[in-house]
C-alpha cells in the first residue's frame, strides 16, 4: 500500500473495528480460498463457523473482493441487526442489487425485480454509486409475520431466478445468519433451509458464530443436516502472525520481535483482540521509539483501563455465585468444583458453581473448548480487570 513508509507520518499497520483489508490483512488463504469457492458454487452451500471477533467477516470480505474483481457478482448481507423478517428481505434485496450494479451480471435488476416479487418498494439512488436501490415499504414491518415470511422467500426465490435467466452464479453471503432465531415459530433455519435448498443458481455463504446453535443445525435431526460444507475460523497460527507482526512494529524501533510475542501471549485467540493490542502498542512504540515488551504491557494495561466502565457495569449485572465463578477462572484454577477452589471463592458448593459458569457461557462471559475440561474468558482485557480485582479484594498472587 502506498503512502506508508515515511517515519513520523505513518499510518498504523493494525486496524480494529471494520473489515481489514490490504497490508492490514493477515494469513487466512485457506479460508478465503474456499469461501471464494462456495461463492462462484451453483448451488453451493457453505457454512463459516468461528467465534466471536475471530475474523469470519473480514475473510469473507477479501473473498468478495476477490470473486468482485474477477467479475462475479457477489453480496453480503448482514443479518446481525434484523428486528423483522421484512428488514431480511430489506438487507438481501439491496445488497444484491448492488452487486449485481457491479458486477457484469446484468442490466434492468430492477425491472426484473419488479417482475418477479409482488412486495412494495421504493427506489432510492445510492448516494456513492448513483445506481438505484430498492427499499422494501416500511409498513411491510408491521405486516402479520406469515406475509414477512412470504416477502423473504420471494426475495430469495427471484435472485436464484434472474441468475438462471442469466446464466450467472451469484454468490450471496449471510452473515450473521443466526440471528434468524429471534423470530423462532415464525421463520426458522427450517424455513431458511426450504427457500434455500432449491436454488441451483445462487452460491450460498451462512456465517455465525453461535457453536451451539450452529452445531445443532447441523445434526442429524437439524436444519442443515447434509446441506452444508463447514468451514472453520480458527485462530491465526502464532508462527504466521508474530513475524508478521514484527514486519509491521519493526520500522518503529527496537524490540519488535520481543513486543510481536508478548502481544500473542497476553491477547488471546482471537483476532481482533490481538490486532487491537498491536495497533495500541504501535502508537505508543510510536511515542516512544522502542516497541519492545513493555510497551506491550503499557498498552494492555491502557485498553484494560479504557473497558474499565464496560466492565463494571456488566459486573454489577451478575449474581454473587457469577462473580465468583469469574474469579476463580481469572485466578486459573485448576478445577471449579474442588473443594480447595469452592471454599477460597466462597461457593457453596458445586452445582452452584457449575450452575453459575454454564450461564456465563450462555452469556458468553465465557467459554468452554470442544473436548477439553474447564472454563476460559470470552475476553482477555475483562479477565485482566477481573484478575486485578480479585487480586486486590481477596488478598491473592495474580497467576503469571
Ligand atoms: N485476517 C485478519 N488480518 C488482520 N486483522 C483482522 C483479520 N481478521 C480480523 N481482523 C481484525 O479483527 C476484527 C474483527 O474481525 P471480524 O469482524 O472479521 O471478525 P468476526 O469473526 O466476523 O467477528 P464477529 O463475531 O464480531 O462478527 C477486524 O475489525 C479486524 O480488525
Ligand atoms: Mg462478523
Amino acid at each position: 500500500m502506498g503512502g506508508e513508509c515515511g517515519m513520523g507520518e505513518q499510518q498504523n499497520p493494525f486496524r480494529t473495528g471494520g473489515i481489514a483489508r490490504g497490508h492490514r490483512f493477515a494469513d487466512r488463504e485457506r479460508e478465503v480460498a474456499r469461501i471464494g469457492q462456495g461463492l462462484r458454487e451453483a448451488g453451493g452451500k457453505l457454512l463459516v463457523y468461528g467465534p466471536r471477533r475471530m475474523g469470519k467477516t473480514s475473510a469473507i470480505a477479501r473473498a468478495l473482493d476477490l470473486e468482485q474483481a474477477r467479475g462475479g457478482t457477489v453480496a453480503r448481507a448482514d443479518l446481525s441487526t434484523l428486528s423483522s423478517l421484512a428488514d431480511m428481505a430489506d438487507v438481501v434485496l439491496r445488497e444484491v442489487t448492488r452487486a449485481v450494479a457491479a458486477g457484469k451480471g446484468f442490466d434492468d435488476f430492477l425491472a426484473e425485480i419488479l417482475k418477479r416479487v409482488n412486495i412494495g418498494f421504493s427506489v432510492k439512488q445510492d448516494a456513492s454509486t448513483g445506481v438505484p436501490i430498492p427499499q422494501v415499504d416500511v409498513s411491510m414491518r408491521s405486516k402479520p409475520l406469515e406475509e414477512q415470511k412470504l416477502a423473504v422467500g420471494e426475495v430469495f426465490d427471484a435472485i436464484d431466478g434472474m441468475a438462471a435467466e442469466h446464466g450467472i452464479v451469484i454468490g450471496l453471503v449471510l452473515d450473521e445468519f443466526q440471528e434468524i432465531h429471534r423470530f423462532e415459530e415464525n421463520f426458522s433455519e427450517w424455513n431458511l433451509r426450504h427457500i434455500i435448498e432449491q436454488h441451483e443458481n445462487v452460491g450460498y455463504v451462512l456465517a455465525g458464530s453461535k457453536r451451539s446453535l450452529i452445531d445443532r443445525m447441523l445434526e442429524a435431526d437439524g436444519a442443515f443436516y447434509r446441506m452444508f460444507d463447514k468451514l472453520t475460523v480458527g485462530p491465526i497460527a502464532e508462527d504466521y502472525l508474530v513475524p508478521w507482526m514484527e514486519e509491521r512494529l519493526a520500522p518503529l524501533g527496537d524490540g519488535a520481535g520481543e513486543a510481536s510475542e508478548r502481544i500473542v501471549a497476553l491477547a488471546g485467540e482471537r483476532t481482533h483482540d490481538r490486532m487491537r493490542l498491536a495497533r495500541h502498542t504501535w502508537f505508543r512504540a510510536q511515542q516512544a521509539g522502542r516497541s519492545g515488551r513493555g510497551a506491550v504491557d503499557h498498552a494492555f494495561a491502557g485498553l484494560v483501563e479504557e473497558d474499565a466502565d464496560e466492565f463494571l457495569r456488566q459486573w454489577v449485572h451478575l449474581t454473587v455465585p457469577q462473580q465468583n465463578v469469574l474469579r476463580a477462572v481469572s485466578m486459573k484454577v485448576k478445577g471449579l468444583s474442588t473443594a480447595d477452589t469452592l471454599q477460597r471463592f466462597a461457593l457453596k458448593n458445586s452445582p452452584t458453581a457449575v450452575q453459575a459458569a454454564q450461564v456465563l457461557v450462555e452469556r458468553e462471559l465465557l467459554f468452554q473448548r470442544p473436548g477439553e475440561k474447564g472454563y476460559f474468558f470470552d475476553n482477555p482485557y475483562f479477565e485482566a480487570w477481573v484478575r486485578e480485582r480479585t487480586a486486590i479484594d481477596l488478598g491473592m498472587e495474580p497467576p503469571e
